[in-house]
């Protein structure tokens, strides 16, 4: 083990970034993380190849940003624009490497998705989807000013049980 492995990671040195495709392994392996994956709607053993393809289908409608410290990524977060009359209207998503939760990952992500969509993209609604018993994110989103709009009753199939799931969106006030 090197010196450098005994220190402990320096936050304030966390980048964000646009996410490449050769980024695929990476962002595999992160959103495979038990954690992460119990968040999301990700399927067991999803390959590093399907998430090559998914990144390289990915259009001008979609940011895709990671969260990287020393070349590591952390996190990853996206941002999907809907068309025609929801143009307005982005679809959110986000998640941080099970081992660097709760150091200030998450925030990051989602203030540079909002920065781009009320600054940049003009988009007036975030919307999003979280399990009801994420409080993790629910509190996060709420941080950023986004509002609980409804429940999706038996939304997901997660653990082995239907869970219910918050409709949430946030919305720009100019
Ligand atoms: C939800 C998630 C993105 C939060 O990321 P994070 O990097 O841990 O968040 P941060 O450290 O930036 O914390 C932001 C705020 O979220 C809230 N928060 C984060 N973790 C929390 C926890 N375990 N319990 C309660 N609140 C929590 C806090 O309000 C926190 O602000 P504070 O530190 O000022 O109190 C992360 O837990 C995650 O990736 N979970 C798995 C994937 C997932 O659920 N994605 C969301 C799908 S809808």
């Amino acid at each position: 083990m090197t010196d450098q492995n005994l220190s402990p990671p320096d936050f304030s040195a966390v980048s964000i970034r646009a996410a490449r495709v050769a980024d695929f392994e990476q962002i595999n392996a992160l959103a495979s993380l038990p954690g992460f994956r119990a968040g999301t709607l990700r399927l067991p053993f999803h390959s590093a190849d399907q998430t090559r393809k998914w990144l390289e289908s990915l259009g001008a409608g979609t940011t895709s940003i990671v969260a990287e410290i020393n070349q590591q990524i952390v996190g990853h977060a996206g941002l999907h624009r809907s068309d025609g009359r929801r143009a307005h209207a982005a679809n959110l998503g986000i998640g941080v490497h099970d081992d660097f939760t709760r150091r200030g990952i998450g925030k990051a992500l989602l203030r540079a998705l909002i920065d781009a969509a009320d600054n940049w993209l003009n988009i007036k609604r975030i919307e999003l989807t979280v399990y009801c018993d994420n409080a993790a994110a629910i509190r996060l989103y709420e941080k950023f000013g986004f509002e609980r709009e409804g429940l999706h009753r038996d939304y997901a199939f997660k653990q082995g049980g239907f869970v219910d799931a918050v409709a949430m969106a946030r919305l720009r006030k100019i």
